[in-house]
């Protein structure tokens, strides 16, 4: 199973590959929003290098069209191991399929984005998506159950024999990721807080203090 991390923090990036543990690094608009990002194309590009050699992914932001195929195409350009993100429709509704298809048959890889339903998922597969992000949080939001709708989406590209990956997105705790890997996601994209959150625990602290003190009291003795 892939970790990647939810972020365009630098120092997080850093820091996360440092413990060996990362398979690569997830954005979006709103996470370069959020940490501070005011030079998009340059911090991509920055972001990409660092993500290395895990795998980048960089989302579009024109919702459809020609103009999403000539993003696409530029953002795939900036390194090697960037993956690109593409909403699975517009905020109308219409189905960006037919770019997804085009962009993959073109050889970019492409992670559909935005998907909360086993339908979008099914769709995505077929399209030609490389990976299938599954915004869990968001189906949790709205009274669903994401992690219902990745075991099924799991289960189904198993039984047709697609070889999308399915991104666990949108967590929002520990119990999120743990929820998501019981369910069968093949990657996990986790915000940093969430990663340190899942290394911790207060008994882990306390048996590691016991241990520090008995070697303590043994070398004094
Ligand atoms: O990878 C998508 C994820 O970052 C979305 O998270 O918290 O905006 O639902 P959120």
């Amino acid at each position: 199973m892939k970790i990647f991390l939810d972020s365009a923090d630098a120092s997080q990036i850093k820091f996360w590959s440092g413990q060996g543990i990362l398979d690569g690094v997830t954005t979006n608009p709103l996470v370069l929003q959020r940490d501070g990002v005011t030079d998009p194309e340059r911090a991509l590009a920055e972001l990409a290098r660092l993500a290395a050699p895990g795998v980048f992914h960089a989302e579009v932001t024109h919702a459809g069209g020609q103009q999403l195929i000539a993003e696409a195409r530029e953002l795939a350009a900036l390194a090697d191991n960037v993956a690109i993100k593409v909403p699975v429709i517009t905020p109308e509704g219409e189905s960006c399929l037919a770019e997804i298809s085009e962009l993959t048959r073109a050889g970019v890889v492409v992670n559909t984005t935005a998907c909360l339903t086993l339908g979008q998922v099914v769709l995505a597969a077929k399209a030609g998506a490389r990976y299938i992000s599954v915004l869990v949080g968001r189906v949790d939001d709205e009274g669903g159950n994401g992690a219902e709708v990745l075991e099924k989406a799991r289960i189904w590209l198993d039984r047709w024999g697609y070889d999308s990956e399915l991104i666990a997105a949108s967590v929002r705790g520990t119990a999120d990721v743990m929820r998501s890997i019981d369910a069968g996601a093949h990657c996990v994209t986790v915000p940093p807080a969430i990663l340190a959150k899942l290394a911790d625990h207060k008994f882990s602290r306390h048996t590691v203090r016991e241990f520090l003190d008995a070697a303590a009291a043994t070398k004094a003795s």
